[in-house]
This record gives structure tokens, sequence and C-alpha cells, in this order.
């Protein structure tokens, strides 16, 4: 952290847009996704100062972020974009005009695994990346900063420089890495009051004055000692290691959690005598049907990727196995309920309750349900699926139906009904008060339940008459 020097710098006043200026900047992103859109609206709502206008080439998202259906759900996000949205937080498709207008530029475009030629798999596809620093160098009417929000492997802001630098008309770029730690669902609560901001500028006088610009927004509501300020290597990387560790973590509970099934050990029992040890600490060991969301899995493949290329071998299979055992985790829950099916599925309704990755977000991308509900569509299993908030095209872009069948249900009583299996692949707080009673008449029997994020009470679903099963829960059969 450099503190005393972003505080000095704060006190300088320069004309230029990469100097200190005594007004508030103004503020675009390239990328109205999950993360350009909420954190857009936060920097809006918390700095009045500031003009903030997002930018997408997806026309379509653009009109959602204007109109009453947000493209994104989180709790808070609909207050915190209205209070701001036409006053100083604008959505446009006018990219080239958007650039123009700013003298910060965040792009906060999507960095998916690579699926094509080298690398792919593994490697982060950086291609929407180059094609937002070359269309920064071609609108730039003067000097930028320009903020990589996305995440990105290690050494991204060179090539972005070196982009900007190639293409420029005259102008000077500094490229900041400044990564979003935000988790969906909380993404209002997060961004309002962040364990930290990480700010990674290069080491010379002028990269510091950008980041101390930079610095200035977030200083307006978060604290200074919690602004950090680093290396831009050692921003870029932090911010996968940070994915790293916490999907470590997850790998490692479902890993012991196979145990306690083996055993008859508790996974909740285990979990919190751990987590109780002040140095392990409690936070994300709940046993799961596997992580999913857009990064975890992303990330550490192109952590692995970054290691193989410096030739770090074992660094790399340490933490692909992370990745491998999220796949076994999410293998072993359809296996399990195959089992409970007497090994066939053709022909049964199975119900589906909750798609979303985790409760309170809409977003479906790299869900465990969708692998355990694929397995199951591979066994010809009619599945009847219910999120409260996953819509009906959100669900069927990610099946594959083949000779099985899916259809989208209104209710979790009407999914329910009639079906051989309830499985519950999202924590959504709805779930716990579900009237169980009422959905194991409906049902047909023997009739198994699969609490795959452990939020039930099995034992009282016991003594309904379900077959219950929990991940690493031993109150297995009736
Ligand atoms: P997203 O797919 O929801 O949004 C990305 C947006 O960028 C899309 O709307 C897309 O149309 C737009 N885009 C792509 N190329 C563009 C271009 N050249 N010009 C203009 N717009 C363009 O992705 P996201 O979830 O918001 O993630 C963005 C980045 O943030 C990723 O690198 C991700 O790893 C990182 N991140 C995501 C989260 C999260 O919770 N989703 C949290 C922290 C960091
Ligand atoms: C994660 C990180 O928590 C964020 O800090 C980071 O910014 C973000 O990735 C990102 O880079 O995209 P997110 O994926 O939105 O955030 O949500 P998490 O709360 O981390 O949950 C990820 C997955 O792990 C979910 O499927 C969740 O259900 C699962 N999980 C989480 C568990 O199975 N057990 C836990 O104890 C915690």
């Amino acid at each position: 952290m450099n503190l005393s020097l972003t505080q000095g710098l704060n006190r300088e006043m320069k004309s230029s847009p990469l100097g200190k200026m005594s007004s508030d900047p103004s503020i675009c992103c390239i990328g109205a996704g999950y993360v350009g859109g909420p954190t857009m609206a936060v920097i809006a709502r918390q700095c009045p100062g500031c003009q903030v206008t997002v930018t997408d080439v997806n026309g379509d998202r653009i009109a959602a972020w204007n109109s009453d259906e947000l493209p994104v759900y989180e709790p808070g996000l609909a207050e915190v974009v209205s209070a701001a949205r036409g006053r100083n937080l604008h959505f446009t498709t006018d990219i080239d005009a958007a650039i123009r207008g700013a003298d910060i530029i965040f792009i906060s475009v999507n960095t998916p695994t690579k699926q094509y030629g080298v690398g792919a798999g593994k490697q982060a596809d950086l291609k929407f990346v180059e094609l937002s620093a070359r269309r920064i160098a071609e609108a730039a009417d003067r000097d930028k900063i320009v903020v990589e929000k996305s995440t990105l492997p290690v050494k991204t802001a060179e090539a972005i420089g070196r982009v900007l630098a190639a293409n420029t008309r005259g102008h000077r770029f500094q490229v900041l890495s400044n990564p979003e730690f935000l988790a969906e669902g909380t993404a209002v609560r997060d961004l309002l009051d962040p364990d930290r901001v990480l700010i990674g500028g290069e080491r010379t006088p002028e990269g510091e004055r950008a980041v101390a610009r930079l610095a200035d927004v977030y200083a307006q509501w978060v604290p200074r000692e919690r602004i950090l300020t680093t290396s831009v290597w050692s921003s870029e990387l932090s911010k996968l290691a940070a994915n790293a560790i916490l999907a470590q973590r997850i790998s490692s509970i479902n890993s012991i959690s196979a145990i306690c099934e083996a055993t008859g050990a508790d996974i909740e029992e285990v979990a919190r005598a751990v987590g109780m040890d002040s140095r392990i600490g409690s936070k994300f060991l709940k046993a799961s049907v596997g992580f999913g969301g857009s990064c975890f899995q992303k990330d550490i493949l192109n952590l692995v990727y970054l290691c193989e290329t410096f030739g770090l071998r074992e660094v790399a299979e340490y933490w692909e196995g992370v990745v491998e055992m999220n796949r076994m985790q999410r293998r072993r829950f359809a296996a399990r309920v195959m089992r409970s099916l007497f090994n066939t599925a053709a022909g049964k309704r199975i119900a589906v309750l909750g798609f979303a990755f985790k409760k309170d977000t809409n977003d479906t991308r790299e869900s465990a349900a969708i692998y355990v509900c694929n397995d199951l569509l591979a066994e010809e299993a009619q599945l009847a699926l219910y999120d409260p908030r996953v819509t009906a095209e959100a669900i069927a872009n990610t099946l594959n139906a083949g000779a099985g069948s899916f259809e989208v249900c209104a209710s979790p009583y009407a999914a329910a009904e009639g079906a051989h299996a309830v499985l519950v692949l999202t924590e959504w707080d709805e779930f716990r008060g579900l009237d169980f009673e009422r959905i194991y008449r409906s049902m047909k029997k023997p009739a198994s339940l699969f609490d795959g994020r452990n939020i039930l009470d099995l034992r009282a679903l016991k003594r309904l008459g379900f077959e219950v099963h929990g991940i690493g829960r031993t109150i297995e059969t009736s």
C-alpha cells in the first residue's frame, strides 16, 4: 500500500487528464454486464460529481439497463440504478462518444476461456479486451486513464499499453489494473462496503498520478486504508489468486464430503469444527453440489495456463486439481441420483429446484445444475425445472435434451407433481419454507429428496417419508 503517496498526489493540481484535476473525472465503462453495470451504478450513486457512462456492443442489454427490467438481478440494484440513472449514470451503445467524453475508461468486457487454437480450454480469450483497447486508441481525443476491470492474465496491461501506444493519434494512456472482487447476489453490498479496493499502476510519476486519480474516486465512499495500491502485475495476479484460493476451499470441503458419505461422518459438523479454528475461519466451507459461476473455473484454468507457460508444471497440476475435484463433485451427485432411481432414469420425472449458480442471482453460467441436468438428460430423464429468477429461455439455452426432455414449471409444487425425485440445486431461501408434506404427497413413491446445498432439515423430511440425501451427510435411506 502506498497511502501517503496517494494522499500527497491528491493535493497536486495538474491540467492533464493524467494528472490530478480539481473536478471529479468523467468515467466510461466498456461492457455493461454483471460487473460493468452494478459497479458503475454504485460509482455514480456514491460520486454525484462524476458523469458515468456505460456502453456495450449489445443493444438489447443497453436497452434493458435503460428500462425497468434490468438485465442483471441483484438485491438493491434497481434502487441504486434508479437513484442515479439520467442524473449522472447513462447507458448507451455509442461507444466512441462514451470514450471521447471520459477521463477514465474502464474495460469490463467478458474474458471467457478460449475455445480454439493454442491454449483452448484454459487460456483466457482476450479478443474483446484487445478490441476495446483498439477502439479506445481510435476514438480518444485526448489523454486517458484506461482501467482493467475485467479479470486478466498477468501482463495483460502491458499488451493493452502496446496496442494503445501503437494506435494512438498522439495521445498518452496510463493503464491501471483494478480487479473487481464482488460476488453475485451480494454485488451492491460488496461494492458499497468492499473488503478492499486494489489498484495496480506503473511505478512512474505518471503512473502514480493515474493511480491516485482513481483512488480519489473510490475514496469518496471507501476508507483510504482499504484502498491498496500495488504494481500492475501484483494486482492482476492477486485477482486470479483470490479466486483460486476461494475455489480451493470449496473443493477441499467437497472432497471431505465424499469421505463423509463413505464413513458416516457429517460434513456440516466437520466444517463447523474445522472453521472454528480462527486460523482457518468458517467462510467458504459450505459443501455443495459444486461451485459454479462464470469465473472460478475460468480463472483457475487461466492460472493453470500461466503456470504451464512459465514451465511450472507441478504448480499447474496443483491448481487444476481444484477444478477436477469440482467436476467430480457434480458427477458424483448425478450418480447418486441415478442409484436412488435403481439406475434407470429413462422416462422418469425428476424435479429440479434451482438453476442459478447460487441464490439471489439470475446468472446460470457454469451452474452445477447444468451439469447435473445434462447427465440426467443423457439418461433420458424427464426434468421439471423451477427457479425463481432464471428465465425458461436461459434454461433452454444451456440444456441438451437428447432423448430426455425438460419443462420449466411455474412453481416448485408443479415441478414436483408426479416426480420420483426432487433435487435442490440452488440455495434459494424460498426452498427452506416449502410445504414438503404437500410435495411428498404429490410424488411417486419411493420419493427421493436430494439436497445439493444442505439447506433442509433432512431428519424432518425423512419423518415425512422421503428418502433423503444431503451432501456429505448420512441420513441416507428410510
Ligand atoms: P458479462 O458477459 O456479463 O458482460 C460483458 C459485457 O461486455 C457484455 O455485455 C458484452 O456484450 C460486452 N462486450 C464485449 N466486447 C465488447 C466490446 N468490444 N465493446 C463493448 N462491449 C463489449 O461479463 P461479466 O460477468 O460482467 O464479467 C466481466 C469481467 O469481469 C470478466 O473478466 C470477469 O471475469 C470479471 N468479473 C466478473 C465477476 C462476476 O461476478 N460476474 C466478478 C468479478 C470479476
Ligand atoms: C466469486 C468470488 O467470491 C468473488 O470475489 C469474485 O469477484 C467473483 O467470483 C468473480 O471473479 O467472478 P461469485 O462466483 O459471484 O463470486 O460467487 P461466490 O459466492 O464466490 O460463489 C461461487 C460458487 O461457489 C457458487 O456456485 C456458490 O454456490 C459456491 N459456493 C460458495 C459453495 O459451494 N460453497 C461455499 O462455501 C461458497
